[in-house]
């Protein structure tokens, strides 16, 4: 979604940080780009597309030490270069992530004011309204006070204010960071745009006004009275930032699990069971679980369903976020609401843990980005420690997503003591194997073949039952979303109630099948679908299962587990598929990373 830049210091080559930032933002999703800078005036400068496209309108040779930066992803008004940011009303410019959701009825009192508007965006009635206020009280704190009253809904701004020489922030519902070096200070709605410069970061908090000039940063509270700012350092890894020579970061991210399925369990695996136990909250006390999310969050929501059902035995219900946020809520005082969100910003799961935390429930944050607002806010959490996801596509964050409600519902077997010694020693040793067989089902050399056989298809369909049910819905939001086939994850036993009639010669059909319990029922349905013409693809951990036309082999392990091993093949399946198609992998089309608005 929406990335911000700012930079107010001593360096001269202001536009290189500017458009270097703007460049880290790409993997956020966004549809156009636009900076602002200061000479002698403020200059705008915006482009539709790429980066690269802004780029080619810029002047390199511009010697300036102060300037906003921003890539834009639409929400009102369409993609143009007006519509790109920033915006510029009067004396004020801004950049904005967010949405104002009060935006028309404030329109129609600044048109009374005598405003005109030229384009459709929310932006230009915010950077108006500050212009008002700032043009009737004189003083662009007390302005920047009256905006965050008025408005509402969510916003991260950076701004410039005619004849001054310092930036201002501020935010609501979004995110919004302060870096500093011995060069100067940096805006960012996300840590990664400075990592380069700075991992000495404040996070701005919500009604605080930052007045960020060369020298210092300076911090207002809703009274306008000065606070200290509170700067911490952050480990940002520069191997994340990387690709790493791979040719996506979502194959690197791929490659990356291995080790991310280490990093999360040896947080709470490091001396066998009793670390287990005592390092994770205590779930034994609640007497159901809600689990909230949104997209692939929710997807590993469901497979924590399937976990915790079976193995501790607490009922679960899962709910996308936007749906429950608004839906009344049945819980009383022994029900915990997991949220579950690789970004911790996504807008729908955040305005959900606030409903909880609201109503007194316990809430549990699984979380990745450790500083984001859903791991500040949550009453508990666990992080993901998958590292920072670039590819939109989410692969790396999910597996450990899942990792983790594999440990939630060891955790909970254990202490209610509904697993035997022996099995649990089986899944320990189960623990350790697992990265090795990530390894090798990452080298199979099949996905490119299985790609070859189905890349030209309009319709694609997933199918399993039980666990294997979730990870198709996952296997087919991946596909979906980076090589744009319509694809479909099926309950198996499904689809003959209505989509088999969407079954054509060759329409590729992927069996997930890796529950001994059920699979022959799995068989028989893609008996059905291969009897009128389907091409089948098979997923299994069975050595005995052989009538596909393609198999992919993965290793058996216990059940508890294997969905880790099971969404591989999915996750590469999808990434072969979309390269043949020549898709732009790490950012599908319409797509943001952080999804910060409703
Ligand atoms: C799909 C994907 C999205 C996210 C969803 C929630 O690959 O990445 O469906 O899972 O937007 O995002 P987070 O986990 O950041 O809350």
């Amino acid at each position: 979604m929406c990335g911000i830049i700012g930079y107010n210091g001593k360096r001269i080559d202001t536009l290189k940080i500017l458009i270097d930032g703007l460049n880290s933002l790409e993997y956020r999703g966004y549809d156009s780009s636009g900076i602002a800078f200061k000479t002698n005036k403020i200059n705008i400068i915006k482009s539709v597309g790429k980066v690269c496209e802004l780029e080619k309108k810029i002047d390199s040779n511009i010697k300036t030490n102060i300037g906003i930066g921003h890539t834009r992803w639409a929400t009102h008004g369409k993609v143009s270069e007006l519509n790109s940011h920033p915006h510029n009303v009067g004396d004020i410019t801004i950049v904005h992530n967010g949405i104002i959701e009060n935006f028309k009825d404030i329109r129609n009192d600044l048109l009374k004011q005598n405003y005109k508007f030229n384009t459709e965006t929310d932006t230009e009635v915010a950077c108006a309204l500050i212009d008002y206020y700032y043009k009737k009280y004189k003083d662009i704190k007390i302005a920047l006070n009256h905006f965050e009253k008025k408005v509402r809904g969510s916003f991260a701004l950076a701004i410039m204010v005619n004849n001054n020489d310092n930036l201002y922030a501020i935010r609501k519902n979004s995110p919004l960071i302060i870096a500093k070096n011995k060069d100067g200070n940096y805006i960012s709605s996300d840590s990664i745009a400075v990592s380069k410069y700075s991992n000495n970061i404040l996070y701005l908090e919500e009604n605080v006004i930052a007045e960020i000039s060369a020298k210092s940063v300076k911090l207002f509270n809703k009274d306008l009275k000065e606070i200290k700012p509170k700067f911490t350092k952050i480990d940002i890894s520069k191997e994340d930032a990387d690709k790493c020579g791979y040719a996506h970061y979502m194959l690197k991210e791929i490659h990356d699990e291995p080790r991310v399925f280490k990093n999360t369990t040896n947080q709470f695996i490091y001396n066998q069971i009793e670390s287990l136990l005592k390092d994770m909250p205590n779930f034994t006390k609640y007497n159901n679980i809600h689990i909230v999310a949104c997209g692939s969050a929710y997807h590993a929501g469901l497979v924590g369903k399937y976990l915790i059902e079976e193995y501790a035995s607490i009922p679960v219900t899962v709910e996308i976020a936007s749906e429950y946020r608004y839906k009344k809520p049945f819980y009383n005082k022994k029900t915990l609401v997991i949220v579950v969100s690789q970004s911790g910003e996504t807008a729908d799961t955040l305005a959900a843990l606030r409903m909880a935390n609201d109503d007194n429930i316990d809430t549990l944050g699984i979380v990745n980005v450790e500083t984001s607002t859903i791991s500040r806010e949550s009453k508990m959490v666990i992080y993901l420690k998958a590292g920072k996801e670039i590819a939109v596509a989410t692969t790396k964050a999910y597996l450990a997503q899942i990792t983790v409600f594999a440990l939630i519902a060891l955790n909970i077997a254990i202490k209610n003591k509904t697993l035997s010694e022996k099995e649990i020693n089986t899944i320990l040793n189960d623990i350790n194997k697992l990265p090795v067989y990530l390894e090798e089902i990452i080298k199979q050399d099949i996905y490119q073949i299985i790609a070859t056989n189905i890349y030209k298809n309009d319709n694609i369909f997933l199918i399993g039952r039980g666990i294997d049910y979730a990870l198709a819905m996952e296997g087919a939001l991946k596909l979906k979303e980076i090589s744009y086939i319509n694809c479909q994850g099926y309950a198996a036993g499904e689809l003959k109630h209505g989509t088999i009639s969407l079954i054509e010669k060759n329409t590729p059909v992927i069996g997930i099948l890796t529950d001994d319990n059920i699979s022959e029922k799995t068989i028989s349905n893609l008996e059905e679908v291969k009897s009128r013409g389907a091409l089948i693809v098979g997923i299994t951990n069975d050595t005995k299962i052989n009538n596909f036309d393609y198999l992919i082999s993965i290793p058996k392990i216990h059940k508890l587990l294997q969905p880790i091993l099971t969404i591989l093949p999915l996750q590469i399946i999808s990434y072969e598929v979309a390269k043949l198609r020549k898709c732009d992998i790490d950012k599908p089309k319409n797509l943001a990373k952080s999804v910060t608005v409703e």
